[in-house]
Order: C-alpha cells, then structure tokens, then sequence
C-alpha cells in the first residue's frame, strides 16, 4: 500500500486503553488530552496513534503536515457520532450567548461545528474560560453533568450521547466490588453516570486517576473505567492493588488495537489517516482554542 516506515521516523502513541503490549511498545502513552498535546509537540514526521478513530484524526486535524496512521482504523468510538449538526444548528437558532462544547470523543464533523473541544481532562477548565453564560455540551451527557456541577454561573444544555462501556455502570456493582474490597478507594471516569460518581473519591480522566492514585495514601482501589489502565496503574505503583468495579470493562474497538496491527503500519501496509480540509479547518480552530484555553 505505501513504504515501509522507519521506526525512528515515527511518534508511537498509545491510550491507556490499549492492550497491554501495544501500551509497552509505544513511546508515549496518556489520555487523549496528553496525546494531543504529545503529537502537536512531536518534530517526527510520522505519528503511529494506537486509539481509536477520533484520536489520529484529531492529532491530523492538529498536525497536518504530518502522516498520521491507525493501525486499525475501524477502531471507533460509538459516542463520536452520538450528535447532529441539525441540533447544533437548532440550538444555534434558539439559545443566545451559546458556545457549543464538543467532547473530543466525535467525529470531526461535529468539532468543525462547535466553537471549541474539551477532554475529559480539561473540560471543567476551558468551560469556565468561555465568555458565554449558556453552554451546549455534547455528545456525552454523563461529562456534560460532571462539568455542569462544577460551574453553577453557567447555564447549561446536554446532548443525548453517552459512551455505552462506562454508562453501563451501575451502582448495583460499584456497591457489590465495594462490600468486596471494604479499604479500596473508588476512582470513576467522568463518563460514569451521576450515581456512580457520586461514591467516588476521584471523578476525572484517565490520567486524573491515575495522577490521584499515585499520591494517595490508600493502598488498594476500584476503578470504573476500562480495564487497559490497571497496566499503567500497577507500573506506577507497585506497592498497590487495583480492580476495576466489574469483570468485562472493556472497550472492544481499543481491544482491537494489537501489536501486529503496528507492525502492519510500519511495513507500509497501512494508509495515512485524511480529513476533509473544509473540515479539518474548522475543526483545527476548535481543537487549537482547547490547547490555549487549557493551559
Ligand atoms: P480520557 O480522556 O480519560 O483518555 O478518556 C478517553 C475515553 O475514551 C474515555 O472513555
Ligand atoms: Fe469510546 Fe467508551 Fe471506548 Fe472511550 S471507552 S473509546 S468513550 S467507547
């Protein structure tokens, strides 16, 4: 399909998310806020994203001069559709002083028509920035409520979507792993719903939790978010014990990420990752807005 890629050329970036072997492999691994921030600092020329779809199209949209590749480019998050340009041209219409927020998790479709990107990591910080009093947060209504909680001066309005894996959790087994680990702490990703939110001692992103973790005191905790993370908890901290609140938490588009998928990359089997540029320009001012105002 293309030439082989020279493993010094390329920036391998992997989510927490990602299988285990695919995270040791990789350079970088982070939350979706730091590998954005990773690709745009980058001066290779090749960036090898191990995420799924919206994460190298977004570090594309901010990289353009750079070939960005998905070893599986299938690999999609469901929530990045979860929103329409009808509601976001309706609410336009309808709400005065709006800023329209998009959750990095969609398509880049959705963020060429929002006024700027958030991660779960800077949300609550780049919300509170914008000059607009009303705020319409999508796709994920569970990070729309945790950002909302936290900024009672804005008035806001949520979309539908939400991520199918973490909105799955209930407090039915949050509370069962809980009677099953008395000491452990919960950490819950932001898109846990309320009520499970709400019983734990740290609420954010990936590398929220895991930042949380590394400076408490506690000695075992419960995570509610995908299982991939346990790699780089029990890496930074081995005196501890982690589990997450139930069995299968697990993202099976991440899961599709493996180490042969890479190789194929750097064989040359792979085609670079392309965004409209009508698109793409639009989406850069938005994801580009995050990067300051979350500074
Ligand atoms: P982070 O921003 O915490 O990496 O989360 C991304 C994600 O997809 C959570 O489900
Ligand atoms: Fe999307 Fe959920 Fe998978 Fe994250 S865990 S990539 S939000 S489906």
């Amino acid at each position: 399909m293309g030439h082989s890629i020279g493993r010094g050329e390329a920036l391998v970036l992997a989510h927490y998310y990602a299988p285990d072997a695919v995270q040791a492999a990789a350079d970088f691994v982070g939350d979706s806020f730091a590998l954005a921030q990773r690709a745009v600092e980058s001066d290779k020329p090749v960036i090898v994203f191990c995420g799924v779809s919206f994460m190298g199209e977004s570090a594309k949209i901010l990289c353009p001069e750079k070939r960005v590749y998905l070893p599986v480019p299938d690999a999609h998050c469901p929530m990045a559709d979860m929103a329409s340009e009808k509601e976001i041209l309706h609410m336009r219409a309808a709400v005065d002083d709006l800023a329209v927020v998009v959750y990095v998790n969609s398509s880049a479709r959705l963020k060429a028509l929002s006024d700027v990107v958030v991660t779960s990591a800077n949300a609550v910080k780049v919300v509170s920035r914008l000059k607009e009093k009303n705020i319409y947060f999508i796709p994920d209504k569970n990070l729309g409520a945790f950002v909302a909680a936290q900024l009672p001066e804005k008035h806001f309005y949520f979309g539908h979507g939400c991520c199918p894996i973490h909105d799955a959790a209930t407090v039915s087994e949050v509370d069962a792993a809980m009677h099953a680990h008395p000491r452990a702490l919960l950490l819950a990703h932001a898109e846990c719903p309320a009520q499970v939110r709400s019983r734990a001692a740290f609420v954010g992103s990936t590398a929220g939790m895991i930042a949380f973790a590394e400076r408490s005191d506690g000695r075992e905790f419960l995570v509610a978010t995908e299982a991939g993370v346990l790699y780089e908890l029990r890496r930074r901290c081995p005196g501890k014990q982690f589990f997450t609140t139930r069995a299968d938490f697990l993202c099976a588009d991440m899961k599709k990420i493996t180490p042969e998928a890479v190789q194929r990359v750097f064989a040359g089997d792979a085609a670079p990752v392309e965004v409209d540029e009508n698109i793409a320009v639009r989406a850069r001012r938005a994801l580009m807005r995050m990067l300051e105002l979350a500074r």
